[in-house]
């Protein structure tokens, strides 16, 4: 007779690969709770509302998790004070739980969730201290593309050379690849162009690190994302793209003269390229991202009384997983206490 083999007498405790394991599925709490928060406010015209909201929620839930976080870059400059900034340090971890670089963004685009539009979503990620790169400028000029498009990208090349690459890598043709770009003067020509080439464009208001999550995912009706957006945007773009084996390249832009002279003052080099591996490097990268409004990669969260759900993708660079989350939460069953979940009664 066939006798399972008992269990070991007590499991030795996890090693860094395995306490990141544990802390990414404790993790999306995080991004779940910010976005219950902040799509509680959609279309309600108040960006700011939705950025405090969610960044309240996120913080409230990361200090009731073990590790001890720095926050490394700041999304959104400009924005709402009660924000997570650099140097913060979050996470609520004692002596023995994992130092991690944080980067998040409660809410990227609060704008998308003021006038419930598409593709609004909350983002952690997290890294081995050192491991994130501290961007100081405020934008940054990208191209990004999933894994089938890594290795054949150049930032520096014209877009039309790109695209052509990109669609025989996917075995499509240029006028099948969909690109997405943000909406935005500085990029008249740049629409010109991928027009003048053939390809598909999907002008977006807001959210380019949505766009870089989807063309992370085989499939996701977004094949490569392009032009100018946020860095902070950037490195959390990076950090997916690292999870699922894709690419992104990134060189700093800046809308005006002083911002160039900051830069330049503080010692860096405005002409770098910065790759996938320098914004977000080595192997202990854990991403959580939860769907906010509807998009192209997760759907947002939706209300019934004292019932929510949330979808939530979680990505992990060791292993490359990717998990997708769908969480029913019985709102009445949490207390303030316990969590970010749930506003503070006013
Ligand atoms: P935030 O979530 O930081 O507000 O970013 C929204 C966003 O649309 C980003 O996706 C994009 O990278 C950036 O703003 C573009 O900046 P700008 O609106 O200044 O052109």
């Amino acid at each position: 007779m066939h006798r399972n083999p008992s269990p070991p007498d007590g499991l030795p405790l996890p090693d860094e690969a395995g306490q990141e394991r544990l802390l990414l599925l404790d993790l999306v709490r995080s991004t779940e709770a910010a976005a219950l928060r902040a799509a509680r406010l959609m279309g309600k015209g108040d960006p700011d509302a939705v950025e405090l909201e969610a960044a309240e929620g996120m913080r409230g839930m990361l200090n009731q998790l073990p590790f001890r976080g720095r926050v490394v870059i700041r999304a959104g400059p400009g924005r709402p004070s009660g924000q997570l900034l650099p140097g913060e340090r979050i996470g609520g971890g004692g002596a023995g739980t994992p130092e991690l670089d944080v980067a998040a963004d409660p809410v990227e685009g609060p704008r998308l969730v003021a006038d419930g539009l598409p593709n609004a979503l909350s983002v952690f990620v997290a890294a081995n201290a050192g491991s994130l790169h501290s961007v100081r400028c405020q934008y940054m000029n990208k191209i990004a593309v999933g894994p089938r498009g890594r290795g054949r990208i150049d930032l520096r090349a014209p877009v039309r050379e790109n695209l052509r690459a990109v669609a025989a890598a996917m075995r499509r043709k240029i006028r099948d690849l969909t690109v997405v770009i943000l909406n935005r003067p500085r990029h008249t020509a740049l629409i010109q162009d991928v027009r003048s080439i053939g390809a598909r464009i999907k002008l977006i208001s807001d959210g380019d690190l949505a766009a870089s999550l989807a063309a992370a995912m085989e499939d996701s009706g977004v094949d490569v994302v392009l032009g100018i957006g946020g860095s902070a945007e950037a490195v959390l773009s990076a950090a997916a793209l690292r999870c699922v084996g894709g690419e992104i390249q990134a060189e700093p832009w800046f809308a005006d003269d002083a911002s160039r002279i900051q830069y330049l003052a503080e010692g860096h080099a405005p002409e770098k390229v910065f790759t996938t591996e320098d914004l977000a490097a080595g192997p202990g990268i854990i991403l959580a991202a939860t769907g906010i409004t509807d998009g192209d990669l997760l759907r947002g969260a939706r209300f019934q009384g004292d019932r929510a759900r949330t979808f939530s993708v979680l990505m992990r660079a060791r292993t490359g997983t990717i998990r997708f989350i769908e969480t029913f939460h019985n709102l009445a069953g949490i207390s303030e206490k316990r969590g970010g979940y749930l506003p503070p009664a006013r």
